[in-house]
């Protein structure tokens, strides 16, 4: 098969996972409204075309959260992907840092910071969800520190998990391990089986050590998913701030309030974020709610955006309307489960060409100028 956007790489991912885990990745919480919106809103943005001003190839490069990178999108957090495929987080980050672009680890990792430093050098950032048991937070803390990561992502926007219908109706969340019933469905995807699961299920390397949180990554997901503190305040947020000296970013953020709060609180940025259309069904789209949010709090702050980006027109119009940069989720997520390494580097390709193409149409020169000049590339009609 042809794969020519982000769509096919979905279908092929589609293809090679398991029903359960395809679920798990591409669907949202309760109706989905809001995980549909964040792909719709962007279809409500108009791009300015211009013609013949002589203008080369786009530099796409830009800087955000005091580095220089050569693309303005990063891969995001995305919990598991060494279940999608074999050592999927190492492959994930090489994908990222041969395009000299950031790999965020998520917190419910098969691999562990240490494992992704042994495969690939490139920016490393992590991404944290504060536990009940600060003792683990600290463990993490040190671990981050160790591996040389220099941005710390706090995910806000979970400390209760919705509904997501899907994973439901598969029995996902309450599954600790493997059934017969689940076996026969995972054997139907032989080419996954023999790649993921031949030297039976991975587990989280971050808790091995760690009876409590059971065995296996499928048990451990759900106590550890039980163990994110409930009651996070912003004056977790100062603790985190004492504790950690390098870049610390809140992710989660949908108002301008909570944008300015989490500046007063020492924070270096935020991510405008609903997890995806997975959380709060029925909150704003990431997109509708960047301009409020870069109006409260003025220019001098940063903010990256996430939910929905399939297309480099999605990151020009993201970017146009104020965003720094923008993280990718299922968009990476979906080429690393088709193709492993390849897969992911084929996301970061596909975006940057859809980004080159589409600027060059538009008469825009860099990412500075659409930084600067945003509002007459990107607009509403
Ligand atoms: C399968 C999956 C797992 C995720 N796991 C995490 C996670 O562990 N930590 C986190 O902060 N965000 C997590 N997210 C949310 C992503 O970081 C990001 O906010 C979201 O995927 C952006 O939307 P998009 O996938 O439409 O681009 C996850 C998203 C998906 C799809």
């Amino acid at each position: 098969m042809a794969i020519v956007n982000i769509d096919d790489l979905r279908v092929a991912a589609g293809r090679r996972l398991p029903k359960i885990f395809f679920d798990y990745i591409d669907g949202g919480s309760f109706a989905e409204e809001t995980h549909s919106r964040n792909r719709t809103d962007f279809s409500a943005l108009r791009l300015r075309q211009s013609v013949l001003g002589e203008h080369g190839e786009p530099d796409l490069s830009t800087s955000y959260l005091g580095r220089d990178y050569p693309l303005p999108f990063m891969f995001g957090p995305v919990g598991f992907l060494g279940l999608y495929a074999r050592d999927g987080e190492q492959k994930a980050a090489k994908a990222a840092h041969a395009a000299g672009i950031p790999f965020a680890l998520s917190t419910f990792s098969i691999a562990s910071l240490a494992d992704i430093r042994r495969a690939t050098n490139g920016p490393l950032h992590f991404q944290l969800y504060v536990l009940e048991d600060r003792s683990l937070c600290d463990e993490l803390i040190a671990s981050a520190i160790e591996a040389g990561v220099d941005t710390l992502y706090v995910t806000v926007d979970t400390a209760i998990t919705a509904i997501r219908e899907r994973d439901v109706r598969n029995g996902f969340r309450s599954l600790t391990r493997v059934t017969p019933r689940m076996f026969l469905n995972l054997a139907r995807k032989p080419g996954w089986l023999l790649d993921v699961a031949a030297r039976g299920m991975p587990g989280v390397r971050a808790v091995e050590h760690r009876p409590e949180f059971g065995k296996g990554a499928l048990e451990q997901a759900a106590n550890l998913s039980r163990g994110i503190d409930k009651k996070l305040s912003w004056k977790d947020i100062a603790w985190l701030r004492e504790r950690w000296m390098g870049k610390l970013v809140i992710k989660g953020v949908l108002s301008g309030e909570d944008a300015v709060k989490a500046r007063e609180v020492g924070a270096d940025g935020v991510v405008i974020s609903n997890h995806g259309g997975r959380q709060l069904d029925g909150a704003t789209s990431t997109i509708a709610a960047l301009p409020g949010i870069r109006a409260a709090v003025g220019t001098d702050f940063t903010l990256m955006l996430d939910g929905g980006i399939r297309r480099g027109t999605d990151i020009i119009k993201a970017i146009g309307q104020g965003a720094d940069g923008v993280m990718l989720g299922r968009a990476y997520t979906y080429g690393l489960a088709a193709n492993g390494e390849q897969g992911a580097a084929e996301a970061i390709s596909i975006l940057a060409r859809e980004m080159s193409i589409s600027m060059s149409l538009m008469g825009v020169n860099s990412i500075t100028e659409l930084k600067e000049r945003g509002a007459e590339f990107v607009f509403r009609e």
